[in-house]
């Protein structure tokens, strides 16, 4: 899609075609910028140089993001024995879809994806190839509107048993006014005991007067505010769950695979806690 040409793939939907606005940066085509993807417009572009001007730990801040998504899904579909997954904020397809990494590790695992942008809509498809054994859905909603996400997820996912629930770098794509707490809080309510969130978000407190200067460029040219979160501000998202180990911490730091993993520099907070 680079190149602003509109969007390459075809059989999309009407209404898909319809509202991809090259006008103004979206998150999901900025952040598959920096990670390297075509399914950017030079709008996007822009506003990725522009944050990276001031803060040029982005690109590597979002790769380690990506590695600890992965990780972390290893890890509730081996040791948590997880089968069940709703990922919210989905993303344009990367390396390590959820998906990928669930199913490789058991393939009847059932994946539910979520996002709102259009974009991501027309690679639902990609999205949807799921090992004979599992099962995957794609869902067009908002994450401000966790009911609706709940309901529709229910066709696919056995809500009676254990689901992780994924939150990967979309948090600070929520107004406080929008009440992100009240979100968690409501999904979190509807999986029983032993499921799990999994969840990062933009740090304000980890290299804080560049990102805070990057965040607000950002805010000048994209669709969506950035609302940049404390180590303690993220902590109460995870109220009334038990982390496990290390806790909350900086991407890297999360169970990393190698010294140089853990060496990395990510101004993203991010954790797993358990429902008890
Ligand atoms: C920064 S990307 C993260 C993608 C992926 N989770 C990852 O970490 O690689 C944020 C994603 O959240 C989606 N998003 C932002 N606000 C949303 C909302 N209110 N409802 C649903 N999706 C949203 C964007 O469209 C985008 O795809």
């Amino acid at each position: 899609m680079s190149g602003d040409a509109g969007p390459a793939a075809g059989g999309q939907s009407a209404g898909a075609r319809r509202v991809i606005d090259t006008s103004v940066a979206h998150s999901a085509r900025v952040h598959d910028y920096w990670l390297g993807g075509k399914d950017n417009f030079a709008v996007d572009r822009a506003a990725g140089d522009t944050v990276m001007a001031s803060y040029p730990g982005i690109v590597m801040s979002v790769r380690a993001n990506r590695a600890f998504l992965a990780r972390a899904v290893r890890f509730l579909a081996t040791e948590a024995g997880i089968r069940q997954f709703l990922d919210i904020g989905t993303g344009i397809p990367a390396a390590n879809n959820v998906h990928e990494v669930a199913q490789s590790v058991a393939s009847s695992s059932r994946v539910v994806y979520v996002d709102y942008d259009p974009v991501v809509l027309l690679h639902a498809q990609a999205l949807l190839t799921s090992s004979p054994q599992g099962a995957i859905d794609y869902i067009d909603a908002d994450l401000r509107d966790p009911q609706t996400i709940l309901h529709r997820a229910a066709q696919t996912l056995d809500f009676s048993r254990p689901v992780a629930v994924l939150l990967i770098s979309i948090l600070h794509l929520i107004a406080d006014h929008d009440d992100p707490y009240g979100i968690v809080r409501q999904l979190m309510a509807a999986v029983p005991t032993g499921s799990y969130l999994t969840l990062s978000q933009a740090a304000s407190d980890i290299d804080a007067e560049q990102t805070a200067e990057a965040a607000r460029r950002y805010d000048q040219l994209a669709r969506e505010t950035f609302r940049q979160r404390s180590r303690a501000e993220v902590l109460r998202l995870f109220d009334g769950l038990e982390l496990v180990e290390p806790g909350l911490v900086a991407v890297p730091r999360w169970r990393p695979a190698s010294e140089l993993e853990a060496r990395a520099k990510s101004a993203i907070w991010g954790g797993v806690g358990r429902k008890p």
